[in-house]
């Protein structure tokens, strides 16, 4: 079988390096795609144009190479509907339809489907309305969290301190039209766990612990991610079996009964309060970085699973198996991320830090006029590797972080520190 996978960042690396090795690609003579990738997907696929805008270009390659099944890594292609337009025309797909991807699309979508279906998280108001966002603030207690909707990338939220600057926050939000959900503030640690479903079988996929902020012992700015680690002990069997139970469960089953079955992996934002996990938020995709730890832990052969969800024939395959082993991985940004990074800094010393057994996935890298390897993102590399717990994964990181020669780059320190912390 061939597979085409869509995307170019970390995650889709970690991605096509475990679909390099399904069955159907390593052993059966199928032909890996991927459409854009980048220099590290290139060593475990055939890279090929392709503009994902255009709905019909995509079906066209996928009827000329025959592909069997279609992986959308990113968002965006996903709430434009892209799933929606390749099953049309035949294709196997792991990914949602533009209505389900509403999930990760709409946070107002989100909140209400939740409180139809008793979901726990966040109290909120929704509205478009500038007025009435600001009389609503008097139903909540500082700190104000206000949400633009529509997908942001990680930006639509801000926290605010002090009434004064929600109001000032929510004219800002209001300047442009649109809609704006306020919500309780919900204190804990957050963790994020994934699924993977059908729209009727669920199997839970891992969960890991992401680091927002970009500086050292969780400062400054929102970042995609600066750093994961898997599994997530935080999230113990019984906080699991509770997400699975009375937050993922109840969100499929609601989808398929109210007419837009979701399928693909479910990524549950949560938030771990003293009254049990709330939802934070819902991503359509897998995360990133939490996919490289995810991909690295799972010993089940991918392209089975991934195939299975787009088929609909979920409930024909046993739970997937993940190893016991931790998994940590260090982002490596290029300096001002998560501003305005500085690109085309150079990149070498990949085999040496690969050689300490950690395994690098590009996220921002490209190929320069003379071939050489340099940054051309925000987030650069994923200096992921594996130990008997986070500790010892975290040790083997930095090891191959320290070899790595990027003098335009950085990373955080201590990634990790949560668990590390609790463990000693
Ligand atoms: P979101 O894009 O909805 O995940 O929000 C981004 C970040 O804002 C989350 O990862 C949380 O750290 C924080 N956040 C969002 N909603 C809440 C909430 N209701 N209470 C506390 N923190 C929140
Ligand atoms: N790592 C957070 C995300 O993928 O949204």
């Amino acid at each position: 079988m061939h597979i085409l996978l869509l995307g170019s960042g970390g995650r889709e690396h970690a991605l096509a390096w475990k679909l390099a090795q399904s069955r159907c690609i390593a052993e059966e003579g199928g032909t890996l795609f991927a459409a854009p990738g980048n220099p590290g997907i290139a060593g475990h696929a055939q890279l090929v144009t392709l503009d994902i805008a255009n709905h019909g270009e995509v079906a066209a390659f996928c009827a000329a190479q025959s592909i069997g099944l279609v992986v959308i890594g990113p968002e965006a292609p996903l709430v434009d509907g892209l799933a929606d337009s390749l099953r049309a025309s035949g294709f196997p797909v792991f990914g949602p339809s533009r209505a389900a991807a509403q999930l990760e699309g709409s946070k107002g979508f989100t909140k209400d489907l939740c409180a139809r279906a008793n979901i726990p998280t966040a109290g909120y108001v929704r509205t478009k309305a500038l007025d009435e966002a600001l009389a609503a603030l008097g139903r909540f207690a500082a700190p104000y969290v206000l949400k633009a909707d529509g997908l942001a990338a990680g930006k639509g939220v801000v926290i605010a301190e002090t009434r004064a600057e929600a109001e000032e926050t929510l004219r800002d939000m209001f300047s442009g039209g649109g809609e704006v959900v306020i919500e309780e503030f919900m204190e804990g640690e957050e963790a994020s766990y994934f699924a993977i479903t059908d729209g009727a079988t669920i199997y839970a996929f891992g969960g890991a612990q992401d680091h927002k902020r970009v500086g050292d012992g969780d400062t400054g700015p929102n970042t995609g991610g600066m750093g994961a680690y898997s599994p997530a002990p935080i999230l113990t069997p019984q906080i699991r079996g509770e997400a699975m139970q009375r937050i993922i469960a109840p969100t499929i089953r609601a989808m398929a009964d109210e007419g837009m079955p979701y399928s693909g992996v479910l990524y549950a934002g949560l938030m771990l309060t003293n009254q049990g996990p709330k939802l934070v938020e819902y991503n359509c995709r897998f995360g990133d970085p939490e996919c490289q730890v995810l991909m690295m832990r799972l010993e089940s052969d991918l392209a089975d699973y991934l195939l299975a969800c787009a088929e609909r024939r979920l409930g024909t395959m046993p739970p997937p198996k993940f190893s016991d082993h931790s998994a940590l991985t260090v982002v490596m940004a290029a300096e001002g991320y998560p501003g305005t990074p500085q690109k085309g800094g150079t990149i070498g010393k990949l085999d040496a830090a690969e050689e300490t057994g950690a395994k690098v996935f590009h996220a921002g890298t490209s190929l320069d006029a003379s071939g050489s390897l340099v940054a051309s993102g925000g987030r650069v590399l994923n200096v992921t590797a594996t130990g008997q717990n986070t500790a010892e994964a975290q040790q083997r990181a930095y090891e191959a972080v320290d070899k790595i020669d990027f003098p335009s780059g950085f990373c955080r320190r201590d990634i990790g520190w949560r668990e590390i912390a609790r463990t000693g």
